[in-house]
């Protein structure tokens, strides 16, 4: 008998140490129980390649629909990440270029490839929030607000090439090695917390797609180790940067809506893979960002260039299955609903036309050289 009492208590000794892999920051939403924010990616080059004309949309968007905050889908700073805690760069691609006052909201970053370039641990580093308190970079976390919870999770550390053949670049793999048992822990950690999550909305965010049309295409790593723990625990959206364009993509065999926000600063016009359309309902490869409003039932993902035009909208609904007060074990008790029914989608594309095979966008070639193949 005192065997079995030392198992359990080793046992859940393993589940709090597993479930408390993926830190759990609180967000609240609106008065009405809504939530806005803005997502960019790929943006960090001290205002150049459109980086601040994007900027200054997204505050006019941020300001319009009263945002809650910002997520950042990582390759916060090119070319390699930042060098430490006091490099210029900080403010020169990020304090100084997102001044608007909408913008003035927490920023919630995962790390890109480029990040990991540099000194990986100043962006983690939380003596950055005093020189701008914006700034939140975590690894994988888990941002909870009552209506949505959002799952960032590191994804560089899946790619294979990144450690077989890093080229030139040099990755501060510092906190990931050994790489293996970093990549189990983080999918066991989400895992627990998706099946844990009672949150209408569920929402992952990564810096690698899982699937893309655009120069890197799908993550295969991200296919086969990610996509089946999404897929099994209704996740709504999947949201990421890396490929330099603005894309939607719903998945053919789940209610995933694959939504890529990687225009922040330079883009890939005219790349484009012109194979692998399933499900692809919108492809822009120029600058923008995207926004999205949550309601208890609705959601709506809007993408704009870098002129503040709408590009494309995405109306998601749930249907009314729905159970009220679930209460998550040893939390407190939630008045959200939650299991909400299955997931309908609409898509209206309002001033740019998706033609699969005429990409109008095409006007600049894309140079293939070695170094944009790693970006
Ligand atoms: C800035 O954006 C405009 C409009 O999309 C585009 O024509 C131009 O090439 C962009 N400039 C750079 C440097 O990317
Ligand atoms: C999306 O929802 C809004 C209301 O939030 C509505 O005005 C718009 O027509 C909808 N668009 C589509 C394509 O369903
Ligand atoms: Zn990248």
């Amino acid at each position: 008998m005192a065997g079995l009492g030392i198992w359990i208590a080793f046992i859940s000794q393993c589940f709090l140490s597993v479930s408390g892999l993926l830190q759990r920051l609180e967000h609240p939403v609106k008065a009405d129980g809504s939530l806005s924010l803005v997502v960019i990616g790929d943006w960090g080059r001290k205002g150049t390649y459109n980086q601040s004309e994007v900027a200054t949309q997204m505050g006019r968007v941020a300001d319009k629909l009263d945002i809650d905050f910002v997520i950042s889908t990582g390759d916060n700073f090119y070319d390699e990440g930042l060098a430490g805690i006091d490099d210029p760069a900080f403010e020169s691609s990020f304090s100084k270029i997102y001044i608007a006052k909408s913008l003035q909201k927490q920023w919630y970053n995962v790390l890109g490839n480029h990040d990991y370039r540099g000194d990986v641990e100043a962006q983690l580093n939380p003596v950055l929030q005093k020189i701008d308190p914006r700034w939140i970079c975590q690894r994988s976390f888990i941002v909870d607000t009552e209506i949505a919870e959002f799952f960032f999770v590191d994804t560089t550390p899946f790619v294979d090439k990144y450690f077989l053949k890093p080229k030139d670049h040099k990755y501060d793999w510092r906190g990931v090695l050994p790489r293996e048992r970093y990549l189990s822990k983080l999918l066991k950690g989400l895992e627990m917390a998706l099946k844990d999550s009672t949150a209408n909305w569920r929402i992952v965010v990564g810096h690698h797609p899982v699937r893309s049309i655009g120069h890197h295409g799908d993550t295969q790593e991200l296919i086969r180790k990610l996509l089946p723990i999404i897929e099994a625990n209704n996740v709504d959206m999947y949201i990421n940067g890396h490929d330099h364009c603005l894309e939607h993509i719903s998945s053919t065999n789940s209610q995933i809506q694959f939504l890529t926000s990687g225009g922040g600063s330079k883009a890939w016009k005219g790349d484009i893979d012109k194979d692998g359309r399933d499900g692809i309902k919108f492809y822009y490869d120029g600058q923008g960002f995207m926004s999205l409003e949550l309601e208890q039932a609705n959601a709506k993902v809007i993408y704009y260039d870098i002129f503040g035009q709408v590009l494309h909208v995405v109306n998601l609904s749930k249907g009314l299955r729905s159970t009220f007060g679930v209460q998550k074990s040893g939390s407190s008790p939630r008045s959200s609903v939650a299991n909400l029914g299955p997931i309908t989608v609409w898509t209206s594309i309002s001033s740019l036309t998706f033609e699969p095979q005429k990409t109008k966008c095409s006007t600049q070639a894309h140079k293939y050289d070695d170094d944009s193949r790693t970006l």
